[in-house]
């Protein structure tokens, strides 16, 4: 496994690469949602390069860049282990020199959910998406469907700008209760972890509604918002269930409808969703 920490040793080893390549972008922390994405880019693909880099521009100035979860050794071990070829790991100056200005930004749909939430959030994501694209050049790009809007953004941004890059959507993975991995989950007390189950419970509770024909989005919703209120150690973000391409909120459900939520557990914010009626959690 070849490790570049430079654009420019990223590029060298781009060079002489053979066959399709496959890029799984990360912020490292990695868990076995990141290594599913690994592991279909090791089969879909000839070379599989993984990018780890905590990105600060996705990150307000509140948030939780400083103390984001980081174990370098790990990680990589992780990735000698599902045979990555090359693990991209440029540290900030590398990505962000002095003078750096400018930014990609998709409209519209990152106007809702966690673009309404965490303002310049998803315009870090997709300008460090877009930059990872430039440098490493895949032929296909994995992404969870745990971040849904990302997923949707990072597609559209790939279509809006003609970049060749197939971008790969796939299903969450959770641990064995229905909490979604996330690299967050380390933040959470013991007591804490035991809330958090609001967030895939209320989702459970949706795909239940919507199994026996509830399709009035405002009952879900609000059925969600209960079930949450009634976790102390809970604070609702938002609770949307909106249509799954344009991410509008929905009066009734026709259409492939997402799910989704945020959520606070005390001071860690969490995120999750489903989507009713779609392709769901299928291996696209
Ligand atoms: P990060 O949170 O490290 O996640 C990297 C990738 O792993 C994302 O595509 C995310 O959706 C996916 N992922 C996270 N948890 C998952 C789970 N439980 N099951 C399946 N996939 C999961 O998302 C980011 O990093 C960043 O925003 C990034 C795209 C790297 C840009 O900085």
């Amino acid at each position: 496994m070849e490790i570049a920490t430079t654009v420019a040793q990223m590029r060298d080893l781009r060079r002489d690469m053979r066959g399709s390549v496959g890029l799984v972008p990360t912020m490292g922390y990695l868990h076995e949602g990141h290594l599913s994405l690994v592991r279909r880019a090791r089969a879909d693909d000839d070379v599989v390069v993984v990018s780890i880099f905590v990105n600060p521009t996705q990150f307000g100035p509140q948030e939780d860049y400083k103390r984001y979860p980081r174990d370098l050794d790990r990680d990589l071990a992780l990735l000698r282990q599902e045979r990555a070829d090359v693990v991209f790991m440029p540290p900030v100056e590398e990505m962000y020199p002095e003078g750096f200005s400018t930014y990609v930004e998709v409209s519209g749909v990152t106007e809702v959910l966690e673009g309404a939430h965490r303002p310049g959030h998803l315009r870090g994501v997709t300008t460090v998406v877009a930059k990872l694209f430039i440098i490493v050049q895949p032929h296909r790009a994995y992404f969870g469907r745990k971040d849904a809007q990302q997923l949707l953004v990072v597609r559209k941004m790939a279509r809006d700008l003609n970049i060749d890059v197939d971008v790969v959507g796939l299903p969450t993975l959770r641990e064995p209760d229905g909490l979604a991995m996330s690299s967050r989950n380390a933040y959470l007390s013991p007591g804490e972890r035991e809330a958090a189950l609001v967030l895939s419970r209320s989702l459970r509770l949706a795909e239940q509604l919507w199994g026996q024909g509830e399709r009035d989005a405002t009952v879900i919703r609000q059925r969600m918002n209960d079930l949450i209120a009634a976790e102390p150690l809970a604070r609702v973000d938002y609770v949307s269930v909106a249509d799954a391409e344009s991410l509008r909120e929905l009066d009734r459900i026709e259409g492939p409808a997402l799910v989704s939520l945020a959520v606070r557990i005390g001071a860690t914010r969490l995120i999750d969703n489903v989507t009713l009626g779609g392709p769901g959690d299928e291996p696209s």
